[in-house]
């Protein structure tokens, strides 16, 4: 713990009144949020914030944090078997829908209580009915988004998917290779063998604007899709059994990966730039984005804890890392003692042009839970390593 007993200035200096950091930022970060306020809705976003808090639960076992995450997704509930979840919505098939999936499972094991069971089924049923490109790929959103896969939408199926699976239905050997088989076309399609990176998504048709004519990819790098495909990639390594041949091709995806982000890591700040492709990096309106630190700060943490890659290596680049988020996207609030996460871009979608233009002027926003919620799952992996 002694690593979290620093003095912390906040960066910015209109608001900069000291903090003195009296707990460890995963419970100062969780603790921020609850003193504000979240609101209570099912988008992706939500369990991307609340899964923080189970790690910050399991971590010090105050109630405070599981009560928290149960009331915020109980409100999104209903008794209604066939459609248990407020407000769904049955005339489309995102895959951002099923993300909230992620928090129903995980009340589910620490509470066995029914509803969420059901809550669970009626998840995995809309992934059976879910739209597939021709190579059994599932589709990013239909209507908007046909034929299309983007690495994003490997975050928010795969957990509820492999957990699922493990949780209800493991002996499924067709469902744990269609979970793998997912991440294999996204590396055979978006794999930029250059950067060792991963293009931001594909259309398998081949027909939307920004298409390769070949691979069918997007030309760009997306720092954020980036970071939720290195997570999808280490959060389906958790449930899928090792006896599948899987688990070594998507554990080689991972440790690729990793060497391709340090790889990209800047030498001047620690960070990554929000499009990471050349010769983008360093150029007029990109910059170091908060989400995608985040994200590839706890990968890189999370790989050494799992074993999958050498604390020699990845150690210093990620507590560099780490390091910045505090200097430059953990800010004081100068209210109650809580902090501020900064610096996180909003969207990147491929609905536009796929252009650079296109990313670099997209809003920065403030308190977002896709990077504040992986800001808390560094925090605890770094914790961890500390203890
Ligand atoms: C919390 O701990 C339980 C029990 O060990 C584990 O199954 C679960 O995955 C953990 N949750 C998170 C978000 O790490
Ligand atoms: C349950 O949800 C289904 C699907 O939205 C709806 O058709 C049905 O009327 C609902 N039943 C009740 C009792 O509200
Ligand atoms: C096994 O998984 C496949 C693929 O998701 C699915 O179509 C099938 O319904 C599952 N089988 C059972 C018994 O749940
Ligand atoms: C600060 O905390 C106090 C006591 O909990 C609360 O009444 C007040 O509304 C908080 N201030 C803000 C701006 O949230
Ligand atoms: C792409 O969209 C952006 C706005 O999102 C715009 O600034 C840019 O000019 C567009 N580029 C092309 C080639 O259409």
């Amino acid at each position: 713990m002694k690593a979290q007993i620093v003095l912390f200035i906040a960066g910015i200096a209109s608001t900069a009144s000291a903090v003195t950091a009296v707990k460890p930022y995963s419970q100062w970060m969780a603790d921020s949020f609850i003193a504000r306020g979240v609101a209570k809705e099912k988008s992706y976003t939500f369990p991307t914030l609340y899964r923080g808090f189970e790690m910050v639960y399991n971590a010090t076992r105050n109630t405070k944090y599981s009560t928290f995450v149960q009331t915020q997704v109980d409100a999104v509930l209903t008794d209604n078997a066939t459609s248990p979840l407020i407000g769904w919505n049955f005339g489309r098939s995102h895959l951002d829908d099923i993300k909230i999936g992620s928090s129903i499972l995980d009340l589910y094991a620490r509470t066995k209580q029914a509803k969420y069971k059901t809550a669970a089924d009626f998840l995995r049923q809309r992934l059976n009915l879910h739209p597939r490109t021709a190579s059994g790929g599932f589709w990013h959103k239909i209507p908007e988004y046909p034929n299309q896969m983007w690495l994003d939408g490997l975050f928010m199926q795969s957990d509820f998917y492999a957990r699922y699976t493990s949780f209800f239905d493991s002996s499924n050997v067709t469902a744990w290779n269609d979970i793998v088989h997912q991440f294999e076309l996204i590396e055979e399609h978006t794999r930029d063998p250059e950067s060792g990176l991963l293009f931001h998504g594909y259309d398998e048709s081949k027909v939307a604007v920004w298409a390769d004519p070949v691979t069918g990819a997007c030309p760009h790098i997306w720092d954020r899709a980036v970071g939720w495909y290195a997570m999808a990639l280490l959060d389906v390594l958790d449930y899928l059994p090792k006896s599948n041949p899987g688990y070594a091709k998507l554990k080689g995806y991972f440790t690729t990966l990793a060497a391709a982000i340090i790889e990209s890591q800047d030498s001047a700040t620690g960070g990554w730039w929000l499009v990471m492709d050349e010769p983008y990096p360093g150029q007029a309106g990109n910059y170091i984005e908060s989400s995608g630190v985040s994200m590839f700060t706890y990968s890189m943490l999370k790989g050494i804890r799992k074993g999958f890659l050498p604390k020699s290596t990845y150690e210093a680049p990620a507590r560099r890392a780490y390091q910045l988020m505090l200097d430059k996207f953990v800010t004081n609030s100068g209210v109650n003692n809580t902090l501020n996460w900064e610096g996180t871009v909003e969207v990147g979608s491929l609905g536009g042009n796929g252009t650079y233009e296109y990313y670099i002027a997209q809003k920065i926003a403030q308190n977002d839970f896709k990077g504040a919620g992986p800001f808390i799952y560094a925090s605890i992996e770094l914790e961890k390593l500390d203890a």
